[in-house]
This record gives structure tokens, C-alpha cells and sequence, in this order.
């Protein structure tokens, strides 16, 4: 293969980190792990701009840091694009190989956007679960609220394999389980194929189902947080029901009662 043997100089400003592992969960949906670089600091929730060095001038997108920021290596759960000019290449990367990362993490979904509340629900759809992925491995997470909801939709039942082995994983955890366990539960939704809970998020918010199922009360803004991260439609419809419900966007520079990102595709 001409292309991978063509060396490229690293750019200016980003780390070139080695590969560690890789796992794929279906034809659309793969994890993988990378080094992490000694001077590399982040807060759970943010993401960075990853790229490959195949090109004078490589290609970056935008990646949620999955893995929590006590972590020794970095985390990143990744769509497949057919034809995208990122995933396309990314989704082939094996152990060894080389990711490129700029070195500046940015984003709005950290526990600092956010006022103290009681109850955090994490709204996601597909590969929108990854800044959630590191936030419920955060001890500072539990700290802030008592109880942690993970939601994730996705259209099709493996998808959502992901989510259910991290959470238990969490559960299980040395360090994070005991302050999750009690604290941290899923829901998961598939809309596409038969499953317990067929229906998209926004449908199971506003006819209470995610409640009725959970065991809780319906929105409150006095005690109820809220993170979204999904595509830009998901992320509207859900903004509009939390601001329906009395709810208010924060940032880091003005935290409130929810904050949003979008899910990065490319
Ligand atoms: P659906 O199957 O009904 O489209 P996508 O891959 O298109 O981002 O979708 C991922 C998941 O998010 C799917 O389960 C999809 O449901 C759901 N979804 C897509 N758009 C919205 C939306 N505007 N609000 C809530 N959920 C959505």
C-alpha cells in the first residue's frame, strides 16, 4: 500500500500518539485507544480534534475524550462514514499505528457548565454517549449529584452494546464503582428493531415512559440536570422539551440547568 509507506511530517501543534487497541461493535460503530501524552491535561466531557498523518495536510474532526481524565490512555468512540475523509482511514487503524491529536480540548458538556443539582441525565443517540463515557467515569461526577442517568437511543440493539458493557464496567470499577454504585443507571432505547424500549428520547420525555421507567419524577428544573449530545436534530427537539420544561442552557462562561453538544461525524 503506496499510501501508508508515504512518510508525512507531523504538524506543528499536534501530539502523534501510538494506537493501542481497537474493538468494533458493528459495520458503523468502533472504539479505540491511544497513548496518552504526559502533558495532555483535559476535564471529562471535552473533546479534541483527532486526524492521521496520510496527508501533507491532514484531515481533522472533532472527538469526545471517552475515557475519564485519570486515565493513562485516551479513549475515542467512533462512527464509520462510508466515504468519509476521516473515518474512512480511521476505522482500518490497527495497534502501533499513529493518530494525530491537536493539542487543545475544548467543550460544554463538564460538570463546571453545570449548577448543583440533584439528578443528571446524559441525553445521547449513537456515538453522542462518548463525553458521557468519560463524565461517569469521573469521581467528581458523583460528588456533584446523587443520582446519574445515562440515556442512550440508537437505531439498531447492538449499537447500543457499547454503553451496557461501559456501565457495567463502571459498576465493577476498583476505583469508581462504589462512588456509581446506587448513583449511576442506563436507559437504553432502540428505534428500529424490537426492543423493550422502541421509541426515540424526546417521545419517552414527554410522554413520561423514561420516568414511568426509571421510577423517578417527571422534570423538575429546582433539582434536575441536564447533558445532550446527539445529532443537531436530536439536540434541538431535546433542548426544547428541557426549556419546556422550565430548564436553561449554561456554558462554562454561565453554568445553568443543561448543556448540549453536538455528536461530531465525519
Ligand atoms: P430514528 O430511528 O427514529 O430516526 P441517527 O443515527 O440518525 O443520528 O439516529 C440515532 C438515534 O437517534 C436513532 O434512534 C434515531 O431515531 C434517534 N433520533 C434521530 N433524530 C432524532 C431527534 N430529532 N430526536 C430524538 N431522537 C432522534
Amino acid at each position: 500500500d503506496q499510501e501508508a509507506k508515504t512518510e508525512f511530517p507531523i504538524p506543528a501543534n499536534v501530539f502523534a500518539e501510538k494506537v493501542v487497541s481497537v474493538q468494533h461493535y458493528t459495520d458503523r460503530l468502533f472504539k479505540f485507544r491511544i497513548t496518552r501524552p504526559a502533558s495532555f491535561r483535559f476535564r471529562s466531557g471535552e473533546f479534541v480534534m483527532i486526524g492521521l498523518p496520510n496527508a501533507e495536510k491532514p484531515v481533522f474532526r472533532a472527538y469526545s475524550v471517552a475515557s475519564p481524565s485519570w486515565d493513562e490512555e485516551l479513549e475515542f468512540f467512533s462512527i464509520k462514514v462510508p466515504n468519509g475523509p476521516l473515518t474512512e482511514h480511521l476505522q482500518k487503524i490497527q495497534p502501533g499505528d499513529t493518530v494525530l491529536m491537536r493539542k487543545k480540548p475544548t467543550g460544554t458538556l463538564v460538570n463546571d457548565a453545570l449548577i448543583p443539582g440533584k439528578r443528571l441525565y446524559m441525553f445521547s443517540t449513537g456515538t453522542g454517549v462518548a463525553p458521557f463515557a468519560s463524565l461517569i467515569r469521573d469521581p467528581e461526577t458523583y460528588e456533584k449529584f446523587e443520582e446519574v442517568i445515562l440515556t442512550q437511543t440508537c437505531r439498531e440493539v447492538n449499537e447500543l452494546t457499547y454503553a451496557k458493557e461501559l456501565v457495567e464496567e463502571v459498576i465493577n470499577d476498583p476505583l469508581v464503582g462504589e462512588l456509581a454504585a446506587g448513583k449511576l443507571r442506563l436507559h437504553t432505547a432502540a428505534t428500529r428493531e424490537p426492543y423493550p424500549c422502541q421509541e426515540r428520547i424526546t417521545t419517552l420525555i414527554e410522554n413520561g415512559k423514561l420516568f414511568e421507567d426509571l421510577g423517578v419524577p417527571r422534570l423538575d428544573p429546582a433539582v434536575d440536570r441536564g447533558m445532550i449530545c446527539g445529532s443537531m436534530e436530536m439536540i434541538n427537539d431535546t433542548k426544547a422539551i428541557l426549556e419546556k420544561h422550565g430548564l436553561e442552557e449554561g456554558s462554562n462562561a454561565s453554568p445553568s440547568t443543561f448543556v448540549v453538544e453536538r455528536a461530531f461525524v465525519g
